[in-house]
Order: C-alpha cells, then structure tokens, then sequence
C-alpha cells in the first residue's frame, strides 16, 4: 500500500483476469498515421510485464485522442502493434471495447496473454462524462455500460493511467468502484514524485513556469506558494508577459493584442494580487527578446515595442539559472518562450541545460517541457519525467484526483472485506 492505494505487491494475479488501465495517448503522424512518440508506451512496459509474467490474463483498456483533439481520436491498433514489438510478446488487438466480439475474445484469454481493446474514447459515456455539462458521480460511473459489460469478466482492476487520472470516466473511477483495484508500478512512482513536490520537496524549491497554458501556471502558483511548498517562482513565457503587465509595463500593441485575443487579460488583476502577496518569491522577467525580423533584447523599461514579444532576454536567463542553482528542488512545467523557432529558442534551451545540469532534483512536466528536454537532449538528465500533463497540473493546484480517491476507496473497501 502506497499513499492509501494498493500496489501490485498487494495482490496475487497468477491465473486473474485484470483490467489493466494504461494511458498510452500519443502523439500521431497526421501524414502516416503512425505513432510518433512511444514515450508513454514504453513506460507501461513493466507493469503490463509483470502481469503477464505472473500468468495473468491481461486486458487492456486505454485512450487516444479525445473528441476535442478529434484528428488523433485514431484506433488504438498501431499502439499493440508497438507494445508487441517492445515486450517481444504477442500482443492480441480487437476493434471493440465491450460488445460481444470484445467479451467473447477476453473469455478465451490464456494465462499471460495480453489483450488490448479499442480506443475507450470511441464510447460516448467515457468522454462525455467528464466535460463539464455531464459530471456523473462514482456510483453512476459504476453503472455504465462499459463496467457493467467487463467488470464480471475480471478479477481485479490495475490503474496505471496517471496521466489521465482527473478524468470522471467509466474506464478510470468506474471500474475502481466495483472491482478490487490496484494502482500500477507507474501510477505509484508518478504520484509519489509529484506528492514528494507538493507537499514534501526539499527546500529551497523553485518552480520554473512559463508556457501559454496561463491558467495551468495560475492555479498551481497560488497553491504551492500558499503552501509554502515553492520559495520562488521563476516566470517566463506569456505567464512572465501577464506578470509584466501586473507590474505595470506596456508591452506593446501586438503582444497586448495577442494576450487580450487568447482572453487572458483578466489574468493581470490575479497577477497583481499574486503580486502583492508573494512579490518577493516571484521573479518577473528583467528583459525580453522580441521578433524584429531577427532576435532583439530590450530591458523590460526599453518596453513597450512595436514587436511581438517571443522569449525571455539573457539577464532573465542569468538570474533564473541563479535561483536553480541554488535549488534543492526544481519544478518544470512550461517553455520560456517559442522554443521551436530559432528566434525564440534561447531562454527555453539555456534554462533546461541548467536545470539538467543543476545539482537540485529536478520533475519535469507537460507534453511541451518534455518535448522541449528530449529537443534539447536533455531529457535523460532531469530527475524525474512526468508523463502527465493535465493531470499533474491539476494535482500540484490542490484539485482531487478522482482516480487516486476511487484507488483508495477501493483500498478501503479491500481493508474490510
Ligand atoms: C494526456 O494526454 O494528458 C492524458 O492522456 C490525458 O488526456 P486528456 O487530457 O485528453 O484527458
């Protein structure tokens, strides 16, 4: 038992048929069609190994795409075909989820056979249920088609899936509820990394957050300098841009006008009152670099520009690679800038070196951190990846994870069988 969920170690698979949950979501070549990162796939490797080595018989379930990202809500064949290739191990593959082909061919399953099912994102009930017009509770989740179709076909229920772990779906809470549940090898190692940063890191801890996603970067400053958990918050991106204009700084009309059309202005007020409260332990941006037909720096009272502003300047760059330097813990989530054109790469290649290379531990996150660490070939020197995005986010803002309260309701219900 690991933080209130059972682990693998709590359960005796030899002959059991598991619902094994993986997040295998990837990104798709558009052109091909093909995987174009296995990342995620891979790190489920030892998890679904180690049922299948036991003799378990292996179903698994997982998502691809979502139908707001329609263009990758793709099959999940090339992913079997991959996770055959890996494990070296036949790896069975049905275009069903839980009609009667997908029944009939987990009946038949071997010991230490694997078994994955279709894209659960091509059920409504498993999409539907977590956008915010249908928020179905655990019990109504335990009712869906999906649990009420595979749960007596198994024995037990294996979450491996961190990464969508703030989903209310079917396949995540639901199946939790009504079976004995466990939480992955992955699952276990994620959640404890990230809880390690929330609630325990070693001080001083420094959060490095930039990107565009500015209410990702909001929500978790507010908690974790609340908390106390971060001492310092280096910011960067159109976080840093938001952050400026708090401190009263004109930036400019077209990096204005691009911050008003993505509907962030109203983030300035909470940057202020962030501000106010926390000014000291958050670092602004000394100096940008703007797009002038080639890379300008300009100290933040050279502001406003009549260019847009792409990146963080090298006094910026100087004073965060300082404060990670002297971390004892540094959290990554977001690029400083454009890190994919030339003109913009630097604050983000600079800072990721630093972090790969500082003597604090570093946790990186986020589909675009880690796609920047592994451009740079960095990604082997941070000290732990997270393979979630979404969901990390949500957890390091102090928000419930719904599948970590399903794991451990099942833990508890397990406690007084
Ligand atoms: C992710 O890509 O972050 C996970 O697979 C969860 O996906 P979602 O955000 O579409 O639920």
């Amino acid at each position: 038992m690991k933080a209130g969920i059972l682990t693998l170690d709590d359960f005796d698979y030899r002959g059991q048929t598991v619902l094994l949950r993986v997040d295998i979501n990837s990104p798709i070549d558009q052109a091909t069609g093909a995987l174009a990162n296995d990342n995620r796939i891979r790190k489920s490797l030892p998890t679904i190994k180690e049922l299948a080595d036991v003799g378990a018989r292996v179903v698994m379930l997982a998502h691809q795409g979502d139908t707001e990202d329609y263009q990758n809500l793709v099959s999940l064949a090339p992913h079997a075909a991959r996770l055959a290739e890996l494990l070296g191990r036949p790896v069975g593959f049905i275009d069903d989820i839980c009609g009667p082909a997908a029944v009939a061919r987990i009946r038949a399953l071997q010991p230490g056979e694997l078994l994955l099912l279709d894209n659960v994102r091509y059920l409504c009930e498993e999409v539907s249920t977590f956008v915010n017009y249908v928020q179905l509770t655990p019990e109504q989740l335990a009712r869906t088609w999906l649990v009420r179709t595979l749960a007596p076909l198994a024995n037990c229920y294996v979450c491996e899936a961190f990464a969508a772990a703030h989903r209310y779906s079917p396949s995540l809470v639901g199946l939790a509820e009504v079976l004995p549940a466990a939480g992955g090898r992955l699952f276990i190692e994620e959640f404890g990394a990230l809880a390690d940063v929330k609630d325990n890191p070693k001080h001083p801890c420094v959060y490095v957050l930039g990107g565009s996603r500015i209410a990702d970067a909001f929500s978790m400053m507010k908690q974790v300098l609340g908390t106390g958990a971060a001492d310092v918050v280096l910011t960067s991106g159109l976080t840093g841009e938001v952050m400026l204009l708090a401190q009263g700084y004109a930036l400019g009309e077209p990096t204005e006008r691009l911050i008003g059309d993505k509907g962030l202005t109203p983030f300035v007020a909470e940057a202020r009152a962030l501000l106010a409260t926390y000014g000291d332990r958050i670092l602004c941006p000394l100096d940008v670099a703007v797009d002038a037909g080639g890379r300008l720096e300009l100290t933040v009272n050279q502001l406003p520009s009549d260019h847009l502003l792409v990146d963080i300047g090298q006094r910026t760059i100087a004073r965060y690679v300082e404060a990670i330097n002297a971390a004892a813990t540094i959290f990554v989530n977001g690029p400083a800038g454009r890190y994919e054109q030339p003109i913009s790469v630097l604050g983000t290649d600079l800072l990721w070196h630093a972090i790969a290379a500082a003597p604090g531990y570093s946790v990186i996150g986020g589909g675009d951190s880690v796609a920047a660490a592994a451009r740079f070939k960095v990604l082997e020197r941070m000290g732990y990846v997270c393979t979630s995005g979404g969901g990390m986010v949500r957890y390091l803002s102090g928000q419930e994870l719904p599948v970590v309260s399903a794991l451990r309701r099942a833990a508890q219900r397990q406690a007084t069988r």
